[in-house]
């Protein structure tokens, strides 16, 4: 993409409505608009970062065996009321009526819908386990909508709902959810720690809620320092396997990490002094287990293989997908604006050249701009006519994690500079050189 010819509304200016670091530098780097609140224009830039992440989520959902489907943002409010849930819902759904006088509902969630798709088609212990996932808007009127994408009132998440014949498969698929999410977000270069906590309005027994540190989060946390030292890294995981993924989720629970909601003090005390941790985070996740409170209220039955017909167990699976944008520039950013982790980064380098309109300066951005998506990878080419701090500073704020430098004066030595976004090194090397660098770069984030 040629930057003369993208749309790239920058703000000179620090919006006054923004409150944290994250939604005042998605509004300067012209990646969101807000149309009232809580309602967001997802600008090219911004779109561009969510469909990456929303790439990784889908990516990482594949790998554990769980199959994408879309349902509807808009529900009839039939379905909820057969769980019982139209009304308890509350004030948080948005209710609509069609000309036909039908109550209708955007949705908050998908627990009844997926349930009614389930009991349509499946009956058998033989068709299961089964996860189905989808990616979709989701609404709900927030009483305080606030910090940009992070609370919003419409925002776009993953939801995953798996069925299994008996509760010890069930609590088999919700740990197959855990690791597959601490692989999510490890490729979205976030620390998410798997904290306990309180099931809510979903209801439920088990469930965990993955939060980034920060310290604009919402939720206060309680945690053991070594917690955070924790990373799955490439490890092949076989999903099937119980034992082995078990046995990955104990690596990632054992230790002290808690929300406010089921912090213990008495347990919390027993974690050595010196690695106590309080501090806040925000929840860009939560995977639940609730056995069969839908299945049962919905009919939602299985035949199991002693030929007993049996309410299916579930459990539910959310990944805030929009959210997730801010938290990650919560983590990753400096005074100068965001900077990128290279899984999601809406492109893999920034080209900016010194001195547009010199031929040979123009000649090698364009040859460069060439060679880099020739292997496969984008670039965003500031090719105006703006003087270099002005160049400079845009790159900054948008964040992408490396930039090439071309100017007369290198490329009279045959040079380029490739500069990092999160050190600010740089280092001179040809045109070749830069590419094949960037190549192995981005080799380690497919
Ligand atoms: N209002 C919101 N704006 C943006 N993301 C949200 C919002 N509410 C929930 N999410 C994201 O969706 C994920 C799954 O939602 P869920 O756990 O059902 O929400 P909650 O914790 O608010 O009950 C959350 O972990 C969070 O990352
Ligand atoms: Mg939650």
């Amino acid at each position: 993409m040629r930057l003369s010819r993208y749309f790239l509304p920058v703000l000179k200016e620090n919006p006054a409505e923004a409150q944290i670091v994250s939604h005042r530098l998605m509004l300067r780097a012209g990646m969101i608009k807000q149309q009232t609140a809580g309602i967001y224009s997802w600008l090219p830039l911004g779109f561009k970062v969510l469909k990456r992440i929303e790439q990784i989520v889908h990516e990482e959902q594949e790998r554990a065996g769980h199959i994408a489907l879309l349902m509807p943002t808009l529900q009839p409010a039939d379905l909820w009321r057969e769980s019982g849930r139209y009304e308890d819902y509350g004030q948080e759904m948005l209710r609509i009526k069609d000309r036909h006088g039908r109550d209708m509902l955007y949705g908050p969630t998908n627990e009844e819908m997926i349930t009614d798709i389930f009991r349509s088609h499946v009956g058998s212990y033989k068709d299961l386990p089964l996860t189905l996932y989808h990616v979709q808007w989701k609404f709900r009127d927030e009483v305080r909508p606030r910090f940009g994408v992070m609370r919003g009132r419409e925002f776009y998440m993953k939801d995953g709902y798996t069925f299994d014949v008996d509760k010890a498969s069930a609590l088999h698929a919700y740990n197959r959810h855990m690791v597959a999410y601490l692989r999510t977000y490890e490729r979205m270069g976030l620390t998410a720690i798997p904290m306990r906590a309180d099931s809510g309005p979903i209801g439920g027994d088990d469930t965990h809620e993955f939060l980034v540190l920060a310290e604009t989060g919402e939720s206060e946390v309680f945690y053991d320092q070594a917690v955070t030292e924790l990373t799955l890294g490439e490890r092949a995981v076989d999903f099937d396997n119980r034992d082995e993924v078990a046995a990955i989720c104990d690596e990632f629970t054992t230790l002290y990490a808690r929300t406010d909601e089921t912090h213990d003090e008495a347990l919390f005390n027993a974690v050595p002094e010196d690695r106590r941790r309080v501090g806040r985070g925000i929840e860009v996740g939560q995977i639940f287990y609730f056995g069969t409170k839908y299945s049962e209220a919905m009919g939602a039955t299985v035949v199991t293989q002693d030929g007993n017909r049996v309410p299916v167990e579930m459990g539910s699976h959310g990944i805030g997908v929009s959210r997730l944008l801010g938290a990650i520039i919560e983590a990753s950013h400096d005074d100068k604006g965001i900077i990128w982790p290279e899984g999601v980064t809406p492109f893999h380098a920034g080209i900016v050249n010194l001195k547009q309109g010199d031929a040979e300066a123009d000649a090698a951005c364009e040859s460069l701009y060439k060679a880099l998506a020739g292997a496969g990878l984008e670039a965003l080419y500031d090719d105006r006519s703006e003087r270099a701090g002005a160049k400079f500073a845009t790159m900054d704020l948008i964040g992408l994690p490396w930039r090439i430098t071309v100017g007369p004066r290198g490329l009279a030595k045959g040079v380029v500079e490739l500069t990092s976004r999160r050190s600010g090194e740089s280092v001179e090397m040809s045109p070749e050189a830069a590419v094949a660098r960037l190549v192995e770069i981005y080799a380690q984030h497919r």
